[in-house]
């Protein structure tokens, strides 16, 4: 149970309220392109409306804009969109401190709310100063912490802030550290995970973690690549990373050691779709490196040529194949609660026939299985900014039991790490 005080816990009336969000949302020629963490800070917003609160500041980040000025990373794009979601006038202020926030404070009506730009032109920001906490936090009362992307990070607006208001988490925050917490140490079994993405390096500790508690561990994505590639299968012209080969050669081991002791799955992809390069009008092939199911199938009656069992020189492993993809859907049957953080392929090429992107199938494989398509619909916990980006443009975002904002924060969170900017806050 979330140990920290909420804004339930506190009186909102008449406060001016500080709340730290999480907009780090993509952008393209001054567009938002998903909304989904602006969608999920709503309930916090309206709650501290409807409680009587007489003014809201959001403070956040967005991009990495190296502690200046860069007005590609402004957050001058979301006011509007946050206006239309909220139905309430939202202001923007050039600056998140001094002149520009006090000046709209001092015009702005009951429940409107000053959208204040990216915290990260400031250097102070990342350098968790206490001076640019205490600006931020001039013209409050209280500060709700709801950006849950960003806790793992010990900057000003999350840690620094907390030593100059009473300080509470909003509801998201809440909501995602209750269930991620809960999945990992009390989940309905079996449980399985599903790990994809580009660097083994960045989810070492959550792979791990779930090798020690996970009924069944799946990979995919370009850190199969790097997988397949210590398992000494060649994988051509296939995005990988070799400074993590050893530690790929490090987590098999420990994943065959587990399998020893108990009844525990690793599965690696077997066969893949591979391409020369990721336009929608690539010739794709599937090349079966080790199940040879789908090879000998399409060639049968004749001898499996090597090609078949090989990715060429030329060519990338851009999703996991048939035989993998069904490996895997077909475990998720067996599973009560499915942890995804990953695509398995590359899911940014679209379609250029059908409705799925050449190297979407194994994602979509997942997609189905999650949502009960073959029978059984396990729990099911999503997270990660390019499978959360996916879903969220599918339009299937509310139809997963959680998926979760954070990006780095819900994987230090599952791998079992403390968040600085949780532990700032009140206890209860
Ligand atoms: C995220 O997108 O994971 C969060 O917004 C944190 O961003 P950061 O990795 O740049 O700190």
């Amino acid at each position: 149970m979330f140990s920290k005080k909420t804004i339930e816990d506190i009186d909102l009336d008449n406060k001016v309220v500080l709340v730290r969000v999480d907009f780090n949302v993509p952008l393209k020629d001054g567009k938002v392109m998903d909304a989904y963490r602006i969608k999920q800070a709503l309930p916090t917003i309206r709650y501290i409306q409807e409680h009587g609160a007489s003014k809201i500041i959001l403070i956040s980040h967005l991009g990495r804009p190296e502690g200046r000025v860069d007005l590609k990373y402004s957050l001058k794009p979301i006011a509007p969109v946050l206006q239309r979601l909220l139905g309430t006038k939202v202001y923007f202020a050039s600056d998140c401190i001094g002149k520009p926030v006090d000046q709209l404070l001092n015009k702005l009506n009951k429940n409107e709310i000053v959208l204040c730009e990216n915290l990260r032109f400031h250097p102070e920001e990342e350098k968790d100063s206490a001076d640019f906490a205490k600006a931020l936090t001039k013209p409050a009362d209280v500060f709700v912490q709801d950006g849950f992307g960003v806790v793992h990070r010990a900057h000003a607006s999350t840690e620094a802030v907390t030593k100059f208001l009473p300080s509470v988490a909003g509801l998201l925050l809440r909501k995602e550290v209750d269930t991620i917490t809960d999945v990992m140490g009390n989940p309905k079994k079996p449980l399985m995970a599903i790990i994809g993405g580009a660097k083994i390096a960045d989810k070492l500790d959550l792979i791990k973690r779930f090798i020690e508690i996970a009924d069944i561990v799946a990979i995919g994505g370009a850190m199969g690549n790097t997988f397949v590639s210590a398992e000494g299968v060649y994988i051509g012209s296939s995005l990988a990373d070799k400074d993590d080969l050893p530690l790929a050669k490090d987590i098999i081991r420990m994943a065959k050691e587990e399998s020893a002791k108990r009844a525990f799955i690793f599965a690696l992809p077997r066969d893949g779709v591979v391409a020369s390069n990721l336009e929608p009008n690539a010739k794709t092939r599937i090349v079966d490196w080790s199940a040879h199911v789908v090879a000998e199938i399409e060639n049968y009656p004749k001898r499996t040529p090597e090609s078949s069992l090989k990715v060429a020189k030329d060519e990338k492993i851009l999703d996991v194949g048939p035989f993998s993809g069904s490996f895997i859907a077909g475990c998720m049957q067996l599973a009560n609660t499915v942890v995804w953080n990953g695509t398995l392929g590359v899911t940014e090429t679209p379609p250029l026939i059908g409705s799925t992107g050449p190297f979407a199938h194994g994602t979509e494989l997942v997609i189905d299985a999650l949502l009960g398509q073959f029978g059984h619909r396990p729990f099911s916990l999503i997270g990660g900014g390019d499978t959360v980006g996916y879903i969220e443009n599918q339009g299937l975002v509310d139809q997963f039991n959680h998926v979760s904002t954070g990006g780095g924060a819900s994987l230090e969170l599952m791998a079992g790490r403390k968040l600085p900017g949780v532990e700032a806050l009140e206890d209860k």
